[in-house]
């Protein structure tokens, strides 16, 4: 069996030991220099449990810039960080991959780019990432979803490259997957509405179901990819150890890709391959 094979049949792979430990401490070093320099005058705080509620101009012009979203669980009631900025982001997205040489190079691997030719892509366009921090007692849960929900094309051809640059385990909050999952459909859009803010569109009110979930617990420098419509959660970190994350996001470039989409790019910074 191929690997395009395994992909095919499940809607994700694990390949352990893709990125090295030095790749994946130097991106830990820069994500965690890039929040030191940031200096919050506008808190948004990252949550899929109240998607539209957090879709603020912040977020919403967030995907060609590079932007840091908190945990929710990061405040006290007054307002205050209850712990360290450091220790209190949820995530930086939207364009690492372009914007931050590192990330540039880490994405734009001759690895991958052979990967995603071998996975059916013709026209990869590296459209998005984030560097996820999974924090240590706050990290939330990410509720089950479908890739292609936020990074939709049509036809859907959303391919997800998630680094664990940690270990990440059942504690600290690893991905959970549904295998086959991605031959039900997409369930729904996150677009702009049309009178401001972002709706969900349902498509297939089916629900996903919610047995069949597996852990992927996987060691640093393994790569997770994900189909984009593959169901796919992560837990709450309750542990004491971060699960630091990196993940990059591909659609096809012969796929067309709708205006009301949530996410815009700057006519002046066009997704771009490899
Ligand atoms: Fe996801």
């Amino acid at each position: 069996m191929s690997r395009a094979d395994d992909f095919q049949r499940q809607g994700y792979l694990v390949l352990p030991g893709f990125a090295s430990a030095e790749a994946c401490d130097a991106l830990k070093a820069r994500a965690e220099e890039l929040v030191a320099g940031f200096q919050p005058e506008k808190i948004s705080i990252f949550t899929t449990h109240e998607q539209t509620r957090t879709s603020d101009e912040y977020f919403l012009s967030s995907g060609d810039q590079i932007r840091f979203f908190f945990e929710e669980g990061a405040f006290k009631p007054d307002g205050t960080l209850r712990q360290d900025k450091a220790l209190s982001i949820n995530k930086i997205g939207h364009a690492l991959h372009d914007l931050e040489p590192r990330f540039d190079r880490f994405s734009r691997a001759p690895e991958l780019a052979e990967l995603a030719r071998e996975l059916g892509v013709k026209q990869p366009l590296l459209l998005q990432s984030m560097y996820i921090f999974k924090q240590p007692h706050i990290g939330g849960e990410v509720n089950s979803h479908q890739d292609s929900t936020f990074l939709y094309t049509d036809p859907p051809t959303c391919l997800g490259f998630w680094f664990a640059l940690e270990d990440a385990t059942l504690e600290n909050g690893c991905l959970w997957a549904l295998p086959g999952g991605h031959a039900l459909g997409l369930k729904k859009r996150f677009v702009r509405a049309p009178g401001g803010g972002t709706a969900f569109r349902v498509l297939d009110s089916t629900p996903v179901p919610d047995k069949g979930f597996v852990p992927l617990e996987v060691k640093k420098g393994t790569l997770v990819v994900l189909h984009g419509l593959l169901p796919h959660k992560s837990g709450a970190n309750t542990s004491p150890k971060s699960r630091h994350a990196y993940s990059v996001h591909l659609v096809d470039g012969t796929a067309s890709y709708p205006e009301d989409n949530w996410l815009h790019r700057s006519p002046s910074m066009p997704a771009r391959g490899f």
